[in-house]
C-alpha cells in the first residue's frame, strides 16, 4: 500500500535553550529532522509532509525535498497534525506520523511498525517502548487485560502513573480519514494548555474504533530529545551504531570511542582507522586506506591505498596511494593526484596536483596547476594574491622548484624547468630552462679588518 507521512517539527524545542529550531540540531552530523525523513523514506514512504513554525524559514532552507506546511502558533501535537488537514484531503488508507526529535528511528522498525497496522483492523497503532527513564514520556495506560486505553502526559500523570515505564514514542499509523475525522473533537483541558495528539485515540475508541499498540525491540530506537543531554546521548548512540556497521563491513576501527564518523560517510574494505579521527559530511574513503591518528576530513573523496595522519583536509580530493602528513592543510577546490607525498606544514588551496608529485615540506601552493613527477623544495609559496585579485600558477611536468622559492602568479614554469633556491620568479620559464632570480653572492675579502 502507498504510505504518506506527517512529520512534526514546528515546535520551540524550549528545553533545548537555542536560538536553533530543536529539528536542526546535529545528530551523527545531520540534522535530527533529516535522520526522520530519510527514516521514513526507507520505510518505503514515498511522500513526506513537515510541519514547521518555530525558525520556519531556518528549517525550509535546511532541508529539501519535502512539502512544508506552517502552523504558525504552536498549540500542541493534536493542532499541529491539524495545520495539514488539506494536505491530506485526497489522501486514503495509512499516514505515518513521526516526531522531528527522534533521530535514532530506523526505517526498519517503521516497515514492522506499518506492516503490524495494515494487518490489523485498528484505525491506529502507537509505537510503544519500555524506557528505562521514561521522565518526560507520555505513558501507555492499559486496561487490566492489557490492551490500549489512553496515553497520559508526564506533566498531567499521578504519582503512580508516573511508575509506568512504557512510553509513547510519538510515532503513529492512522487511517488518515479517520484521523482528521476525529482531531476536531480533542481538548486542551490539560496541564499545559495544548492540544495533545494522543488524545485522539480514546476519541476514535468511543467511536467504537480498534487502537493497537505495538512494542519497539530495541528501546533506545525510539529516544526523543528534548534537552542538549539528550542531544548528546543521541549523538554517541548515531556513531556507534555507524562504527559498528562499518566495522562489520570490514573496516577496522582502532578505538570507536575516540573516533567520530557522520552517519553518510563511505569507507572501503580493509581501512583502518586510528584514534582521534573526524570524518566529516559525505567523505569517502577508498580500500586498505591508514587514516589518522588525529586526521579531519570533510567532504573529502579519498582513493585507495592512502595514508594520513595529523591533518584536515576538506571539500577536496585525493587520489590511490597519497602519503599525507603531519600538518597539511587542503582547503577546497584542490584535487591531488597519485602517489603525490605531501607532508610536514603544507597548505594546499584550488589547486590540481599532478601523479607522483613531492611537496615535502613547508609550502604553500593556492591556485596551481601543477603537472606530474614535479619537486617542489622546502619553502615554496605561490604568491597568488596581489591585495584585489587571486592569479594561477602553473608548473610543468618534471619540472624541479628549488627551496625557498616564490612563484608571483600568474607565472608559468614550463616542462622539465629548473628553478635555482631563493628564487623569486615573476616571469615564465621556458621548458628545459634554468632560472636564476636572485641577487648575486658578493664575498668581501678582509671586511673585518677594514672595519676597524
Ligand atoms: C510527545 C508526546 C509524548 C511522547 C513524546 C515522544 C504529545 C502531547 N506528547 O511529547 O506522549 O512520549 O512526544 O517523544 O504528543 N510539535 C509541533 N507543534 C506543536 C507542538 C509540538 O509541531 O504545537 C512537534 C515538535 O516540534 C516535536 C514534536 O511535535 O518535534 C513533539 O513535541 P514535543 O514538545 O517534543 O513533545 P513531547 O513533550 O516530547
Ligand atoms: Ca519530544
Amino acid at each position: 500500500m502507498n504510505l504518506e507521512t506527517l512529520i512534526l517539527a514546528a515546535g520551540k524545542g524550549t528545553r533545548m535553550k537555542s536560538k536553533v529550531p530543536k529539528v536542526l540540531h546535529k545528530v551523527g552530523g545531520k540534522p535530527m529532522l533529516q535522520h526522520v525523513i530519510d527514516a521514513a523514506k526507507k520505510a518505503g514512504s514515498t511522500r513526506e509532509v513537515v510541519v514547521i513554525g518555530s525558525g520556519a524559514e531556518l528549517v525550509e532552507k535546511t532541508i529539501t525535498g519535502v512539502e512544508f506546511v506552517l502552523q504558525a502558533e504552536q498549540l500542541g501535537t493534536g493542532h499541529a497534525v491539524l495545520a495539514a488537514e488539506k494536505n491530506f484531503a485526497e489522501s486514503k488508507g495509512t499516514v505515518l506520523i513521526l516526531c522531528g526529535d527522534t533521530p535514532l528511528l530506523t526505517g526498519e522498525l517503521l516497515k514492522n511498525l506499518v506492516a503490524a497496522h495494515e494487518a490489523s483492523n485498528c484505525a491506529a497503532t502507537v509505537l510503544t517502548a519500555k524506557m528505562p527513564d521514561a521522565t518526560g514520556y507520555g505513558r501507555i495506560i492499559r486496561d487490566l487485560d492489557g490492551s490500549f486505553e489512553r496515553i497520559v502526559e508526564d506533566k498531567d500523570a499521578t504519582d503512580l502513573e508516573k511508575k509506568i515505564d512504557e512510553v509513547n514514542a510519538g510515532v503513529y499509523c492512522f487511517d488518515v480519514q479517520k484521523l482528521f475525522g476525529a482531531l476536531t473533537k480533542v481538548k486542551n483541558d490539560n496541564a499545559q494548555g495544548e492540544y495533545y495528539l494522543p488524545d485522539v485515540l480514546p476519541i476514535l475508541m468511543a467511536e467504537g474504533e480498534q487502537i493497537g499498540a505495538f512494542k519497539a525491540q530495541y528501546a533506545d530506537e525510539t529516544l526523543g530529545i528534548n534537552s542538549r543531554i539528550q542531544l548528546a546521548a543521541a549523538d554517541r548512540a548515531l556513531r556507534m551504531r555507524k562504527e559498528r556497521e562499518l566495522m562489520d563491513s570490514g573496516v577496522t576501527i582502532v578505538d570507536p570511542n575516540t573516533t567520530f564518523i557522520d552517519c553518510d560517510v563511505q569507507i572501503g574494505q580493509d581501512t583502518i582507522i586510528h584514534p582521534n579521527t573526524y570524518l566529516e559530511g559525505k567523505t569517502i574513503i577508498g580500500e586498505d586506506c591508514n587514516i589518522g591518528p588525529n586526521i579531519r576530513f570533510t567532504d573529502m573523496v579519498v582513493g585507495n591505498r592512502v595514508t594520513a595522519q595529523f591533518s584536515y583536509c576538506h571539500e577536496a580530493e585525493i587520489c590511490d596511494g597519497v602519503t599525507l602528513g603531519p600538518y597539511v592543510h587542503i582547503r577546497p577546490g584542490t584535487t591531488i593526484g597519485g602517489n603525490v607525498k605531501i607532508g610536514n606544514f603544507v597548505e594546499i588551496k584550488n589547486s590540481i596536483i599532478g601523479d607522483g608529485t613531492k611537496l615535502p615540506h613547508l609550502q604553500y601552493i593556492g591556485d596551481a596547476d601543477v603537472g606530474s613527477g614535479v619537486n617542489i623544495g622546502c619553502g615554496t609559496v605561490t604568491c597568488n594574491y596581489d591585495g584585489k585579485r587571486k592569479f594561477r600558477t602553473t608548473i610543468g611536468d618534471n619540472a624541479f622548484i628549488g627551496c625557498n622559492t616564490n612563484l608571483v602568479a600568474p607565472v608559468t614554469v614550463e616542462e622539465g624547468a629548473y628553478i635555482a633556491a631563493g628564487s623569486t620568479i615573476t616571469k615564465d620559464v621556458p621548458k628545459g630552462n634554468l632560472a636564476v632570480a636572485r641577487a648575486r653572492q658578493t664575498n668581501i675579502e678582509v671586511w673585518n679588518d677594514k672595519r676597524k
